[in-house]
């Protein structure tokens, strides 16, 4: 190996917090092969877009990219390998290549680790190499660690895929049918990481809530029990968990909230809508009144914790009271963080083919409402923090000389100036000021 030049990739990540994890594995595998990384797609030999096909805006700004990519692929001869992974590769394959010909390898997420096979195939066939099957699980046995470098907060999938079929979703049809790691292989990564001297893990998986991983006996072990297992490693302060259904929070993962200290005490819970009608088009499971029963729970479990949602609007059907039915949820729960969407109609799902889809102007205005109800609560529960103590895990140098950025237990940013500590302490401060989306704080003096 070290007689070959090196070789440089460059990759870009969409969507969501999966595909972080899977391009840091994807780094992991291709530095075996000699590759480093660079942030200029101009000098890459490897330019990897790994994609999101969650909404329509998500799948297009891959194909402005690979237009951008084309033409620095011509300035370099040709000499560039260019590849699309993820949920876009999953989902469209060869069309991919109909559509974007300067693109030489499509593969989705259950092909990464075979990315250096692939590459061969590409250098000797001479032709775009297309992967979107779904083989077996083996993909998370063979990967390897990745470069987890000075990092103090990392995420580890532990499930993937879903069989819920809401009907707006494509992510049953890209990322497949629901699978659980194996518990032994998921502690041993989490072992890993803590030598490596990670401080903070994040569950992931689209529904990591319905995790159900076999352990070495043969039994089934669910997320709370995962979670409990997993605390018992030394060196790893804080989990976390996401993203998570309302169906699947039974007693003892919010049980887990009341227990676990290191559990930390925020929950991304979408609920996608307030209307029970529409919640039911959806094909949700749940009615608004089982959610805010859940919610309630955990608030009883964990006082103080931080929930997060998701909201689409706009899908179809939707009426203004059914909108409404999403402000008076928004009301009654009171998020600390949100994500929303307009719907948008994903080709292949129930719902795209409905003939009373929303207009856009509808969806803009309504999308408008929300996110100014939910700006206002995001930026209400950041001020409730103020004047409360809280340990901060120190992740990075801040913006000015001397100040270090931290994450509260509530996932929300902390600045403060703490001379002599480092990345990776966990400090108790006092909370003493809000900004956008982030606290200020200082150091607290020992009594
Ligand atoms: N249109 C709009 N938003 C969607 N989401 C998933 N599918 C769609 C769609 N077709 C949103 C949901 C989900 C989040 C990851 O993306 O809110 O929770
Ligand atoms: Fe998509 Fe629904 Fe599955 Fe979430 S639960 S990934 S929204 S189908």
């Amino acid at each position: 190996m070290s007689n070959e030049p090196v070789r440089k990739v460059f990759i870009k990540t969409y969507g969501c917090q999966m595909n972080v994890y899977d391009s840091d594995r994807m780094i992991g595998i291709l530095s075996d092969e000699g590759y480093i990384t660079t942030s200029d797609p101009a000098e890459a030999d490897l330019v990897i877009l790994n994609t999101c096909h969650i909404r329509e805006k998500a799948a297009e700004k891959v194909y402005s990219e690979l237009g951008r990519i084309r033409s620095l692929k011509q300035k370099h001869n040709g000499e560039m390998l260019v590849a699309v992974a993820g949920c876009v590769a999953q989902a469209e394959g060869e069309e991919i290549v109909r559509r974007a010909p300067a693109v030489d390898l499509v593969f989705g997420p259950q092909s990464y680790h075979r990315l250096p096979e692939l590459i061969r195939r590409r250098q000797t066939n001479g032709q775009a190499v297309v992967e979107a099957e779904f083989p077996a699980e083996e993909k998370f046995g063979a990967m390897k660690n990745q470069v987890l470098g000075r990092q103090v907060s990392a995420f580890l999938t532990v499930q993937e895929g879903c069989d819920k079929f809401c009907t707006f979703c494509v992510v049953p049809y890209t990322r497949g049918a629901e699978y659980s790691r194996p518990v032994d292989q998921v502690i041993a990564e989490a072992r890993a990481m803590a030598t490596a001297g990670i401080r903070e893990i994040t569950l992931l998986g689209q529904n990591v809530n319905a995790y159900h991983g076999r352990t070495a006996d043969g039994e089934t072990c669910n997320l709370a029990s995962l979670i409990a297992r997993l605390s018992q490693i030394d060196g790893i302060e804080r989990w976390r968990y996401t993203t998570s259904h309302p169906r699947e929070m039974d007693a003892e993962l919010i049980e887990a909230h009341a227990v676990n200290p290191k559990l930390m005490p925020y929950l991304h819970l979408p609920v996608q809508a307030g209307s029970n009608r529409v919640l039911k088009a959806m094909n949700r499971g749940h009615t608004a009144q089982d959610y805010i029963r859940t919610i309630e729970r955990v608030r009883a479990a964990r006082p103080g914790i931080a929930i997060a949602g998701d909201f689409i609007v706009g899908f179809p059907g939707e009426t203004e009271n059914d909108f409404r039915d999403t402000l008076e949820l928004v009301n009654t729960i009171g998020y600390a963080n949100a994500y929303s969407f307009k719907y948008s109609a994903r080709p292949g799902t129930p719902a795209a083919s409905r003939e009373d889809q929303v207009p856009d102007e509808v969806k803009a205005e309504r999308l408008g409402r929300l996110q100014n109800l939910l700006a206002e609560q995001a930026k209400g529960f950041l001020r409730s923090l103020v004047g409360q103590t809280m340990p901060v895990l120190l992740e990075r140098a801040g913006r000015h000389g001397g100040q270090l950025t931290g994450r509260s237990p509530y996932l929300c940013p902390v600045h403060l100036e703490a001379p002599g500590a480092t990345k990776g302490d966990i400090l108790d401060v006092v909370i003493n000021g809000v900004s956008a989306n982030s606290l200020s704080a200082h150091i607290r003096q020992a009594a």
